[in-house]
């Protein structure tokens, strides 16, 4: 079975999917991980997110690997071209690029190409911006998480502050509607809900009570 889960930036996608994958005990792939890996590799190579043509180079010849601790469950690490870049790729100035990487079309199939065989024969809960959409149109749930823009900026800058960085909540709102709006309005599989997933408002919503609405979704469709 195949659950995707996606949303804008900060709706609660990995919270909700990690916490889904351990109730049910089943695989879950971060895939906004993915391209944040590989906009870590172009930023450490100097390779500008913009240039389509390098960038693909890069995704093509580095494949993105997850580290699993010994009982599998949730991955502990990401890694790309030799590097553990598990904590870099949420550092700000990924967050910067990542969207210009993700907009080249080359770099999004090869992503997809990737996400569909590390979720091969196998249960998955997936999160991203295009998996109901694009990498398993087939899947059996579909969700597509919101929450208000100030809802989603405070719980972002709760994130940012634990990991140390210092940004005002309007910083962080800027920021994220940004980002949105790069993701929403590039021409490859933009970020836009399936015609047959199913919204979730999560303003209001206690973390248990989404992840109890979507587990009660798969557990209709085992
Ligand atoms: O979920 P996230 O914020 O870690 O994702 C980082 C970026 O990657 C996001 O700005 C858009 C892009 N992304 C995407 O285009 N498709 C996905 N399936 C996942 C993420």
């Amino acid at each position: 079975m195949i659950i995707a889960i996606d949303g804008p930036a900060a709706s609660g996608k990995s919270t909700v999917a990690k916490a889904v994958a351990s109730r049910l005990g089943i695989h879950y792939l971060d895939t906004g991980a993915m391209y944040r890996a590989v906009a870590w590799l172009a930023l450490d190579r100097g390779v500008a997110p913009d240039d389509a043509e390098a960038v693909t180079l890069l995704a093509l010849r580095h494949p993105v690997t997850f580290a699993y601790g010994q009982d599998g469950g949730l991955p502990t690490g990401v890694f790309i071209a030799g590097n553990d870049v598990t904590a870099a790729i949420r550092l700000p100035e990924v967050d910067a690029s990542v969207s210009a990487v993700a907009a080249v079309p080359a770099v999004r199939a090869e992503m997809v190409r990737q996400q569909r065989e590390l979720a091969r024969d196998r249960d998955a809960v997936l999160e991203g911006r295009d998996i109901g959409t694009t990498v398993f149109p087939d899947a059996e749930v579909k969700i597509f998480l919101t929450a208000s823009n100030a809802e989603r900026a405070r719980r972002r800058q709760i994130d940012l502050t634990r990991a140390g960085h210092e940004v005002t909540a309007d910083e962080v709102q800027q920021r994220l509607e940004l980002r949105d709006h790069l993701d929403s309005s590039r021409e490859s599989s933009p970020l836009e809900r399936a015609a047959d997933a199913e919204l979730l408002d999560t303003t209001g919503m206690s973390v248990d009570q989404v992840v109890d609405a979507v587990v009660i979704r798969a557990e209709a469709r085992r």
